[in-house]
């Protein structure tokens, strides 16, 4: 069941922010082998997801699911990635069709299942487009429920454990009922792009729903936007500044998000793969007792955001959200945190040396420190 599944926020990568529907098997392999090369998979990057853009025109005579040509054979790719180490995802959709306009699962629920099953599929991503159409005007908790739990009852009927995603952009406060029908995290939002505002208004507002979260059912504010993204075939590095992806990454982990790699990890460069490698991070996202950080702290210059950790440490987020140097001073009492014995740099992975009753940082435009304190 899947309650036993993602136990900690799922890690890996994911086709849509760099290729679209332009998307290929080659791609897909390309951006698995990167992962193994450069030792992302040493860090807990697992999962190897396709997005939208591998199915067929048309069903196949008995109704199920064909591949199209840039797919041409699933069960040796999902072979392949499992002799690598790694775990398969897949994206389908509750309607007839998909975002991306090819053929989703409406009323081929359970044959589809079946499928990826047979593929080796440990992953799904279910995207409600063109729902809507079969949803009609009817606007009921239920209607938008159901046709995640006709899947839910699908992929469960499997003798595969497949991680359950759900991606309709926070209808129906999503975070209420995911885990009524066994999904392990629910898109929040709609789609993220590689901005700061984007950034911004998606990963700054999670915090209302911070209560939510457990091991095995996440919040989802979508995907990473690091790297060389482009969604189409043509790629450009993130309009992100280094700093914001710093913020980025803080914010993700502290908040116990999915980790899904939205760029070519073939073309990855040595400021990302920094980025992607710190242990000490990803160990305050990967962390087993799976609380969402609460956002303590927020004025018009700076917020804070605190994470319970299983061992009884805090991790904390000072984010700066101007464009300009800010001084950020919080008093731990400020966050009703007693004066900690220890004070931890997690990205420079270093204690500091004075803890003063005052924790104060020059924090650069749109910069975060990230601490963990004992
Ligand atoms: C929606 C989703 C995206 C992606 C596309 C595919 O927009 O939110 O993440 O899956 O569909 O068409």
């Amino acid at each position: 069941v899947g309650s036993l599944l993602g136990l900690t926020p799922a890690m890996g990568w994911n086709s849509w922010n760099c290729w679209g529907l332009s998307v290929t098997t080659d791609k897909v392999k390309a951006s698995a082998q990167a992962l193994i090369d450069k030792g992302l998979i040493d860090h807990g990057w697992t999962y190897i997801n396709i997005d939208d853009g591998w199915e067929s025109a048309k069903r196949n005579d008995d109704g199920t699911i064909g591949t199209n040509e840039k797919f041409p054979d699933l069960k040796a790719l999902g072979d392949w990635l499992h002799s690598h180490g790694l775990k398969f995802g897949i994206y389908s959709s509750p309607g007839d069709l998909t975002c991306g306009g090819y053929l989703g699962s409406y009323k081929h629920e359970l044959q589809d299942a079946e499928s990826y099953a047979k593929w080796g599929v440990d992953y799904l991503k279910h995207d409600w487009c063109s729902y809507s159409s079969v949803a009609g005007n009817d606007t009921s908790l239920e209607t938008f429920v159901k046709p995640y739990r006709v899947m839910e009852q699908a992929l469960r009927a499997q003798p595969r454990d497949i991680y359950y995603s759900l991606c309709q952009y926070g209808m129906k406060d999503v975070w209420k009922w995911g885990d009524k029908v066994d999904a392990n995290s629910w898109r929040t939002t709609g789609d993220i792009t590689d901005t700061w505002e984007s950034l911004h208004d998606i990963g700054f507002s999670q915090y209302k729903i911070a209560d939510y979260p457990k091991p095995g059912r996440w919040n989802d504010p979508d995907m990473l936007i690091v790297g060389k993204v482009g969604w189409s075939g043509s790629l450009r590095n993130t309009r992100l500044t280094p700093n914001e992806q710093y913020t980025h990454i803080s914010l993700w982990s502290l908040q116990a998000s999915p980790l899904l790699i939205g760029c070519d990890i073939s073309q990855l460069d040595e400021f990302t793969l920094s980025l992607l490698t710190n242990d000490e991070v990803i160990a305050v996202n990967q962390d087993v007792l799976g609380k969402q950080a609460h956002r303590v702290l927020a004025n018009d210059d700076f917020q804070v955001y605190v994470k319970e950790l299983a061992d009884g440490s805090k991790a904390i987020g000072v984010f700066n959200m101007k464009t300009t140097y800010t001084k950020a001073s919080v008093k731990w009492s400020d966050i009703k945190l007693s004066l900690p014995k220890k004070v931890r740099d997690l990205w420079r992975q270093k204690d500091l040396t004075a803890v003063t009753s005052t924790f104060s940082n020059t924090l650069p435009p749109h910069g975060v420190v990230m601490v963990k304190v004992k």
